[in-house]
């Protein structure tokens, strides 16, 4: 029964959950953080509803990252994107918990409905790659 604890603001929350017998919320992966969080009660963001596609539900990992599933290419695509960025950064919605695992919430994460600022779903983060979309400029 893996046991899962969040730091927020610096206070731990810990939990505990059955493989296979969580109810789906569907928000993100099964028994990803974000389905854990949603379904005990802890408060992550999650702008998107867990598809991957905004950085709101952005968590460190502390300890047990082997515990966790490995990282698929539009989540590290994603996470280029997350303020505050680290080499133990994981989406909530994306990482599948496997066992022990202690996260810290990040106290900024980009919540961009929240501030004003619109998904854009699907855009990519790629330096380059605006401009390679962007229609030629018009000069007068
Ligand atoms: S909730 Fe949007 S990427 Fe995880």
């Amino acid at each position: 029964m893996p046991k899962v604890t969040f730091i927020i603001d610096g206070q731990e929350r810990t939990v505990e959950f059955e493989h296979g017998k969580l109810e789906y919320s569907h928000h993100g992966l099964p028994e990803s953080f974000l389905d854990v969080a949603m379904n005990l009660d802890i408060p992550l963001e999650h702008a998107c509803g867990g598809s991957c596609a905004c950085t709101t539900c952005h968590v460190i990992v502390r300890k047990g990252m082997q515990n966790l599933s490995g990282m698929e290419d539009d989540e590290a695509d994603r996470l280029d994107t997350a303020w505050d960025l680290t080499t133990e950064s994981r989406l909530g919605c994306q990482a599948i918990i496997r066992g022990d695992v202690v996260v810290e919430i990040p106290m900024y994460t980009r919540n961009y409905v929240q501030e004003g600022g619109g998904i854009q779903l699907g855009k990519s983060s790629r330096p380059g790659a605006a401009a390679a979309s962007k229609s030629p400029e018009v000069s007068s």
